[in-house]
């Protein structure tokens, strides 16, 4: 594969296909594993890992590109072979995620600022040696009452910058991710208080992208759909979500950039999915919209795996029948009723 930063780009967001976010920490994977009573152990974590990578039907035909935890990287499947080798072999992308964490913000009570810069330079340059062609940094902007300020906004999207130079400078595109929570506590959390935060925090980021020269053609924006708080009062319908999500990103994403994809957040699968053929249908676009997911994706495999071997076939086509509904969304051709035949 062509090693420029555009085409590794372009191939993330190859048409039909998006990327599976398996990038969970050790202590997000230890909930998801909770929550099937699995026990989080090296091992338990490769073998659900794996039995993903092996999905053929859906690694092959709707996943562009994989972002793994620094574990993951360096794991071997039970028969040997290199995780990464798998996702290669598949023809995606193998990525990294490379943030420390989303942290207090030091005189920003109930704010977040992610940390991780110190040293990046050298782990992008072995995560390039180890196969990685894409990383992703996250960074997490809250809803509540007089947050986010524009100190954290601001911070955010600085370090969010620092980071894409330093990924490109290494030959590794950058997942810029500035997330906007959709789990905020106060009821006024609707989707157009949504829209006001995630086009401030998106303008944010291209202005700080800008000065700090990331070649916008060789990255992919992550961002969260313009949705409704949890807590809302009222929520906004799926073509709602999907008409303000896609005004919001023609105003603040330059057409320099070649994809946009998302994450889910918190939404439901079928909700996640809907919601981005909806946009899709919308078009043209002057960028590919896609997914890059990780409850979305995982959270029906995840539950039909259980940790028993005998269910890895269940949990594949679970896992395949997800990464094809978006898939079809990705092009704008969902529709409930092949939810329902394909299921
Ligand atoms: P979710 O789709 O579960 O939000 O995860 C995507 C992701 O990678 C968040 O950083």
């Amino acid at each position: 594969m062509s090693e420029r930063l555009e085409d590794i780009a372009q191939a993330m967001v190859a048409d039909g296909k998006g990327i599976l976010a398996a990038d969970e920490s050790t202590g997000t994977i230890k909930k998801r594993f909770d929550s099937i009573g699995v026990e989080s152990t090296e091992e338990n974590r490769r073998d659900y890992r794996e039995m993903l990578f092996r999905a053929d039907d859906a690694m092959k035909n709707c996943i562009s590109g994989v972002i793994l935890f620094d574990e993951t990287l360096r794991q071997k499947a039970a028969d040997g072979t290199p995780l990464v080798d798998l996702i290669k072999a598949a023809g995606a992308v193998p990525g990294i995620k490379v943030d420390a964490g989303a942290k207090d913000m030091p005189g920003f009570p109930g704010e977040k600022i992610t940390e991780g810069l110190d040293g990046l330079r050298d782990r992008l340059k072995e995560y390039h040696g180890l196969g990685a062609r894409f990383a992703k940094w996250r960074a997490v902007i809250d809803i509540a009452d007089g947050i986010p300020s524009w100190g954290c906004v601001k911070a955010n999207a600085h370090a969010l910058a620092r980071y894409a130079a330093l990924c490109q400078e290494a030959g590794i595109v950058p997942i810029v991710e500035p997330e906007v929570l959709m789990d905020g506590p106060v009821a006024a959390h609707d989707a157009d208080r949504c829209y006001q935060v995630t086009e401030w925090a998106l303008n944010t980021v291209f202005d700080e992208l800008f000065e700090q020269r990331v070649l916008l053609e060789g990255m992919v924006l992550k961002p969260n759909m313009v949705i409704s708080g949890k807590n809302a009062s009222r929520q906004a319908s799926a073509e709602e979500v999907a008409e303000k999500t896609v005004r919001c990103l023609k105003s603040t994403v330059p057409a320099a950039v070649p994809g946009i994809a998302f994450l889910s957040g918190g939404q439901s699968d079928e909700e996640a999915t809907r919601h981005l053929s909806l946009m899709n249908a919308m078009g043209p676009l002057p960028w590919k919209l896609t997914f890059s997911y990780g409850r979305a994706l995982q959270a029906a495999a995840l539950k039909a795996w259980g940790g028993k071997t005998e269910n890895v076939a269940a949990a594949q086509s679970a896992f395949s029948h997800r990464a094809r509904m978006n898939g079809l969304a990705a092009a704008g051709k969902w529709s409930a009723d092949q939810e329902k035949q394909a299921a």
